[in-house]
């Protein structure tokens, strides 16, 4: 049962997490002053991957609304449940910028970027996911299932279960889990493995992450795991009584909802963007496209090395070829992101005062984010999607490219540091640290045969069809909820 002092909501499905699926912006005042409210999509694969869900159940999504100090009353938006938290923007700076986009992300990312470690940021984490949690209480009905997600909330788990016994609760970790002799650098490595572990289920994209995190827990903690079971004491069980919980920390690797994906891509008017792009980027044979938030572990500057040097060497020509790099901003106000804008912007100003003729342009740059219709175009008109990630959790960029291609043409060269190569074999995988290796890739998708090209596509969309984010939910929440029910029913001990 709920205890007395939290307050119990409605919904029998909640989904947390640090982003909402809308962003706020002001719109334009109305004719008696008061300002209107815009909400526009948010950024980020996690969005992306939740939407279709919560559109289908009419659960609640908790989350930020993407502004500082801003209060905002529940709401609907395109058919989604939205439960807004505030965050103030000394909180931001601490919690998000900082302990979250400046310890966590790097740290979780093989340590691309040096994490930093502030005990005020701990701190402030420690502040906001109490809130989170509490919003997550106040909006779940008795017995209810609430799915919290990514690294921004790890502690949410176990705050919920303390509020709320009552509750079934699922975390899953949308970016990759660390080896442990990384992971073990983290000040407080103790206690988010003891806020994960207040959840029933703890997904994660690839085997290798589960392995890492159940790898931490014995480590840290000594639990027995036995595959993916971990038995976790119960606070009665912390005395030499043994009574345990069972946790379950395995791979779910997400997805995208790819026939959406691919009935966007079929509409006349997306092909014919698809053709204007071409055409306004002066027919080049091929069309190169890469696709990121602007961030370190993407790998763009590889990229463009690469790329350059395939020009310096005469392995391609401009006047054939033309690289479209979307680089859609981020967490513009951390010092790293700052500084790999600065990094990424003189590499591509240099390649193409070096390479771009009057007529032909090396690299066609665009820090913007799109909408999703003109993502589908570019996607149709790239002959080669470049996915040079140092690492990622799973990166849908991938996923989305192969589901748009239903004309089977295109090539995918992939990082086998993204979560997606595990699935997606079929792409001429690489290792982007090596450049060498990554031009020869890069190379061999420019003149890959067009029998080459559709046998490797059918491949890839089979696995992104049969795998798509539905069944990746659908999968989540039968493991939760069974084993809620073996929680229930058999004692552990
Ligand atoms: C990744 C993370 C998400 C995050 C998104 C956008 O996909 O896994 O949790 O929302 O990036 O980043 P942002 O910091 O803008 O929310």
């Amino acid at each position: 049962t709920a205890s007395a002092e939290s307050p119990v909501g409605t919904f029998s499905l909640v989904v947390v997490s640090n982003r909402l699926p809308v962003d706020h912006e002001d719109g334009p005042e109305a004719p008696d002053g008061t300002a209107t409210d815009v909400w526009r999509t948010s950024p980020g694969g996690l969005v992306t991957a939740l939407e279709p869900l919560m559109r289908s159940s009419g659960g609640a999504w908790v989350g930020w609304p993407g502004v500082a100090d801003r209060s905002f009353e529940p709401f609907t938006n395109d058919g989604i449940n939205i439960v807004p938290v505030r965050l103030s923007a000394e909180e931001l700076e601490e919690y998000y910028e900082g302990f979250s986009n400046d310890t966590l992300w790097p740290l979780y990312h093989d340590v691309i970027a040096a994490p930093a470690f502030h005990r005020e940021t701990w701190e402030a984490y420690v502040t906001v996911n109490k809130r989170f949690a509490a919003a997550a209480a106040a909006s779940a009905a008795l017995g209810a299932t609430v799915w919290v997600h990514d690294y921004q909330l790890q502690l949410v788990p176990r705050m919920l279960r303390e509020a709320r016994p009552d509750l079934v609760i699922g975390f899953f970790n949308h970016i990759p889990f660390p080896p442990y002799g990384i992971y073990a650098q983290l000040p407080w490595r103790k206690q988010i493995l003891h806020g994960l572990l207040g959840a029933d289920v703890i997904g994660f994209q690839r085997l290798a992450d589960a392995g890492n995190f159940s790898r931490a827990v014995r480590r840290l903690y000594g639990y027995p795991t036995r595959g993916v079971v971990i038995d976790v004491p119960t606070s009665e069980g912390q005395g030499r009584s043994g009574a345990t919980r069972r946790v379950i920390a395995k791979h779910f690797p997400i997805s995208i909802d790819a026939v959406a994906y691919e009935e966007m891509a079929r509409r006349p008017e997306i092909q014919a963007r698809a053709r204007q792009i071409r055409e306004d980027l002066g027919n080049p044979k091929t069309l190169m496209l890469g696709v990121d938030r602007l961030d370190y572990t993407k790998g763009i500057g590889h990229r463009i090395k690469a790329f350059g040097e395939l020009l310096a060497d005469k392995r391609l020509n401009v006047e054939d070829v033309t690289l479209v790099q979307v680089a859609s901003p981020s967490r513009e106000r951390v010092e790293t992101y700052k500084a790999l804008r600065d990094e990424i912007e003189l590499a591509v100003g240099r390649l193409n005062g070096d390479f771009s003729t009057i007529s032909h342009t090396a690299i066609s740059y665009h820090h913007h984010g799109y909408p999703r219709e003109e993502m589908v175009a570019l996607y149709l008109a790239a002959d080669v999607m470049l996915v040079t990630a140092l690492r990622d959790g799973m990166n849908l960029v991938a996923k989305e490219y192969v589901a748009v291609r239903f004309d089977g043409d295109g090539v995918l060269v992939l990082s086998e540091f993204a979560g997606a190569a595990d699935e997606l074999k079929q792409a001429i995988l690489i290792n982007p640290h090596d450049i060498e290796g990554t031009k020869d890739a890069i190379e061999r998708a420019v003149v890959m045969p067009k029998r080459e090209r559709t046998r490797r596509m059918r491949a890839l969309r089979k696995k992104v069809f049969d795998n798509d984010v539905a069944a990746w939910s659908a999968s989540f929440l039968r493991t939760l909820t069974g084993g809620a029910a073996v929680q229930a029913g058999i004692p552990q001990s």
